[in-house]
């Protein structure tokens, strides 16, 4: 049996009708753009989430430079991202007028930390970007207590918590993206900010409108990135199905540790309070390339999570000066590998998967 590295269609099967017939609502309806799907979504993810605002957008990387715009980001302000990310975390810095100045992460948990966004920071830092990598919620409200804004890039965190507070709810505002293959993914692009802060949500529904907050007046120059209705009405429907998927994926998390993937490979390391949401699952092994080719072979999907690095992509090399030393994401660069994760999988892909990663090492 091959075992793909996800399976977000099967999760859907069910709940095939009720999407369908949302749809036809919204195709009655005749509204498509900012209408009451929308309109619904945002107050439910809102209540989800615990926070007072989220503003549907076009995708998670337009989210995230819509949120640093509307946290008062200037043009040159320095930003502190991590390198070990997918690329669109530091892309839309550049898209708001920002500086991203990269930073190193830890080892276990692959997120950042106080003391590696803190080596990073100069008189000239105006926010940080905590990225919820793979789905382990970074310590963002420690991260708070350095001064400058945090924007908490929850894109793969939908579902997870940390001390008893939902991912997407930590920062001083958060981004979230449903793109397919995420935890909580339309059936195309979305995105989404959400805050606590009213002045924070105002300019960023303003922002995503072309800066304009009737339609007449246009007070900025924003962009037209608005989440549409057929989009939001999907997420309804799929949004109560969360928690129960996330569960899943945390059963696969812990069969695989049960199955002895440990003996082989080096695990995740979920930090202390944290719920993770297990977007991927990411192991390391010093001949990483050998186990993916192994692991292809016998039918199972596996990729390397992130094999170049943001200071090393060539858009970035205005921003990665000589001398810059990320040797944490270096290694954890060379050494990662996503395994298989699913809500629809269980304890026998865990077998297999961990028997196939015995057999390739033998
Ligand atoms: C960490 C992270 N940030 C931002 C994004 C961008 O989201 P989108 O593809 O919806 O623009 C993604 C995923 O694609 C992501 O994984």
């Amino acid at each position: 049996m091959s075992v793909p590295l996800f399976d977000n269609a099967t999760p859907l099967q069910p709940l095939r009708e009720r999407i369908a017939a949302r749809v036809a609502e919204v195709i009655d309806g005749g509204q498509f753009i900012l209408g009451p799907q929308v309109q619904a979504f945002e107050e439910e993810f809102a209540a989800y989430l615990g926070v007072r605002h989220v503003i549907g957008v076009a995708n998670g990387t337009d989210a995230i430079t819509i949120a640093l715009r509307a946290l008062g980001l200037n043009r040159g302000d320095e930003v502190v991202v991590p390198s070990l990310t997918f690329y669109a975390s530091a892309e839309a810095v550049v898209s708001a007028g920002a500086t991203p100045v990269f930073c190193d992460v830890d080892a276990d948990t692959r997120n950042v930390t106080f003391d590696t966004v803190r080596a990073a920071m100069t008189p000239r830092t105006r926010a940080i970007i905590a990225v919820d990598l793979f789905g382990f919620p970074a310590p963002t409200p420690e991260l708070r207590e350095l001064g400058v804004p945090v924007l908490e890039d929850a894109a793969q965190a939908a579902g997870a918590s940390l001390d008893g507070r939902r991912a997407g709810a930590l920062g001083d505002a958060a981004t979230f993206s449903f793109y397919p293959s995420k935890n909580l993914g339309a059936f195309g692009d979305g995105g989404a900010i959400a805050t606590d802060d009213d002045h924070v949500a105002d300019l960023a529904r303003a922002l995503r409108f072309h800066g304009s907050r009737d339609k007449r007046t246009f007070e900025y120059v924003g962009y037209n990135s608005r989440l549409d209705e057929i989009q939001a009405a999907i997420l309804r429907v799929l949004l109560p199905e969360l928690d129960r998927w996330t569960e899943s994926r945390r059963a696969l998390a812990r069969a695989y540790e049960d199955a002895g993937l440990g003996e082989h490979v080096r695990l995740p390391v979920v930090p202390p309070g944290a719920e993770p949401a297990w977007h991927l699952y990411v192991v390391g092994h010093d001949d990483a390339d050998a186990l993916i080719e192994g692991l292809n072979a016998a039918g199972i999907q596996t990729r390397a999570y992130y094999r170049s690095p943001l200071h090393r992509q060539p858009a970035m090399a205005p921003f990665a000066p000589a001398g810059l030393e990320l040797p944490i994401t270096n290694e954890l660069a060379r050494t990662l590998i996503a395994l298989p994760m699913s809500a629809a999988f269980g304890p026998e892909h865990a077998r297999q998967v961990t028997d196939a990663v015995a057999a390739t090492l033998r």
